[in-house]
């Protein structure tokens, strides 16, 4: 699903703001003792950057975006690094990584969408590659401001990740309220 929020100037510069005490320390230090220094990241939804900028700091990381205003946004912050504008459905380019990553994100894509990503996901991993996602947790879709979420359970997204990926933790976390977002890590079988 197109999530049309993600590309005016101005819900941009809104998400920046509304996201500004937000970062995924705590994920990326439970992503960590799955990793070697230096690994390949692909980052799926880098927004503002906030993820890259920490994951950068131990691993060689290629942030990605599907929204021009995002991309414009991040190579303003970081004009030597290069970032891809990849939808995470298709997730079209030809490198290869040890993980792909990606923190609220991939509740932007349909059920149909997800179970696409992760198929391109596991063709774009090496072997043995780690998966790193997370997702607002609850049930059903909805559309707020031109901005598609789908919900999910940790028994729906064990049963569309585990047909490729051993599952090494899926776990509650709260971003805003207790429990409220998932983490799922998993292992490309
Ligand atoms: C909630 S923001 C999270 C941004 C960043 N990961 C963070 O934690 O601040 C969602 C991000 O996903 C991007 N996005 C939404 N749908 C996408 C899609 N289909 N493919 C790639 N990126 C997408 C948006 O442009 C936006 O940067």
């Amino acid at each position: 699903m197109s999530s049309e929020y993600y590309h005016t100037k101005e819900s941009v510069e809104e998400y920046i703001k509304l996201a500004e005490d937000v970062n995924g320390a705590v994920i990326i230090n439970k992503l960590t003792p799955y990793l070697k220094e230096d690994d390949s990241i692909l980052e799926i939804g880098s927004g503002p950057g906030t993820d890259w900028e920490i994951l950068s700091k131990r691993f060689n990381v290629t942030g990605s975006d599907f929204s021009e205003e995002f991309l414009i946004k991040l190579r303003e912050s970081y004009p030597n690094e290069k970032f891809l504008r990849l939808d995470a459905t298709t997730l079209d380019t030809t490198q290869k990584f040890e993980c792909i990553y990606s923190n609220k994100v991939l509740h932007h894509l349909s059920d149909e969408e997800l179970i696409a990503s992760i198929n391109r996901q596991y063709e774009l991993l090496n072997d043995k590659g780690i998966v790193c996602h997370t997702f607002w947790r609850g049930e059903g879709t909805e559309n707020f401001k031109g901005m598609f979420v789908n919900y999910h359970e940790k028994a729906n997204l064990k049963e569309v990740f585990s047909p490729q990926f051993e599952i090494l933790d899926i776990d509650y976390y709260d971003e805003f309220e207790e429990n409220d977002s998932i983490l799922l890590i998993g292992r490309k079988k």
